[in-house]
C-alpha cells in the first residue's frame, strides 16, 4: 500500500491562495507515484481545487460533514454535497471539532455513517489529550474511541475508511510524538480493528500519524512499519514544505 499524505489547511487560504499554491505545489511534487496524496482545503475552495488536481492524481478531502441528509440545518454541508463536488474523503471527528465545535463520538459515529453511504471514504480522526496520556489512559482513550464510533458500522468490501491517529498534545504545538510512541498506538490501534472490524480485513485500514510534523521527521515517522500515512497541518500551509514531505517517503529518489 502506498503511504498517505494529507494536508490539512484548516481555515487557512481563501480560492485564489489554494490554486496559487496548487499550481506551485504540482510543480515542486512532479510525478509522485510513491505516495497518495491529499489536499483539504475549506468548503468554498472544494470546487476550485477539484477541478485544479484533475487528472493530477491528487485528491480532494473536505474537513467536516453533517450527518443529516438535508433539510433545516442552517450553515451545515451534507455527505451527498461534498460527494457531488468531488472530494473523495472527508476528515470526522478532528480534535479541533471536538474542542471548537463539542463534537463527541456519538455525532462523529453519524457522521462517519453518513459519509460512508456517500461513498466518502472518512479518515477518522482519534487520540489522547496529554493529561490522558500522564494518567496512562492512552490505550483505554483510543480504543474508547474506536469502539464508540465503528462499533457495528458495516464497511463494506472496501472498506474506504482511514484512522490518523492525532494525539491532541501534538497537533500545533511543535512537539510531535516520537516515532516509538506513535508506533505503540499504532499497534494497539491495529488490535482494536481486528477486534471490531470483521470485513473487509482490518488490515486493509490504513491508519496515519498526524501532530506536529514536519519535512524534518515525516522520513523517519514514515520509515515505521506501523505508520501508513501522515495527515499534516502546519507543515501543509507552504507548497515547498508539503513538496518536502511528499518527496520524503523511505525510498523516494
Ligand atoms: P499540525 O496539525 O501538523 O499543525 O500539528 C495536524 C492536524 O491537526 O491534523
Amino acid at each position: 500500500m502506498k503511504p498517505l499524505l494529507i494536508a490539512n489547511w484548516k481555515m487557512n487560504f481563501t480560492e485564489l491562495e489554494v490554486t496559487r499554491f496548487l499550481e506551485r505545489f504540482l510543480e515542486l511534487i512532479g510525478d509522485q507515484p510513491r505516495a497518495t496524496i491529499l489536499v483539504s482545503p475549506s468548503f468554498p475552495s472544494l470546487r476550485t481545487a477539484v477541478t485544479t488536481l484533475r487528472k493530477t492524481g491528487v485528491g480532494v478531502v473536505a474537513q467536516d460533514l453533517f450527518p443529516e441528509e438535508q433539510g433545516a440545518f442552517t450553515g451545515a454541508v451534507s455527505a451527498a454535497m461534498l460527494a457531488a463536488v468531488g472530494c473523495s474523503h472527508v476528515l470526522v471527528g478532528h480534535s479541533e471539532r471536538r474542542k471548537f465545535w463539542g463534537e463527541d463520538d456519538a455525532l462523529i459515529r453519524r457522521k462517519l455513517i453518513a459519509a460512508l453511504k456517500h461513498g466518502l471514504r472518512p479518515v477518522l480522526c482519534i487520540g489522547e489529550t496529554a493529561v490522558q496520556r500522564r494518567e496512562g489512559q492512552t490505550r483505554g482513550v483510543v480504543v474508547g474511541q474506536l469502539r464508540q464510533i465503528l462499533d457495528g458500522v458495516a464497511l463494506g468490501e472496501d472498506a474506504g475508511l482511514t484512522i490518523a491517529y492525532e494525539p491532541v498534545w501534538a497537533i500545533g504545538t511543535g512537539d510531535s510524538a516520537s516515532p516509538e510512541q506513535a508506533q505503540e498506538v499504532h499497534a494497539w490501534i491495529r488490535t482494536c480493528l481486528e477486534e471490531i472490524v470483521s470485513a473487509p480485513p482490518a488490515e486493509t485500514i490504513p491508519i496515519l500519524y498526524g501532530g506536529s510534523v514536519t519535512a524534518q521527521t515525516a522520513g523517519t515517522l514514515l520509515a515505521q512499519p506501523t505508520i501508513e500515512g501522515l495527515l499534516v497541518g502546519s507543515a501543509s500551509l507552504e507548497p515547498g514544505s508539503f513538496a518536502a514531505i511528499c518527496a520524503s517517503i523511505p525510498g523516494a529518489p
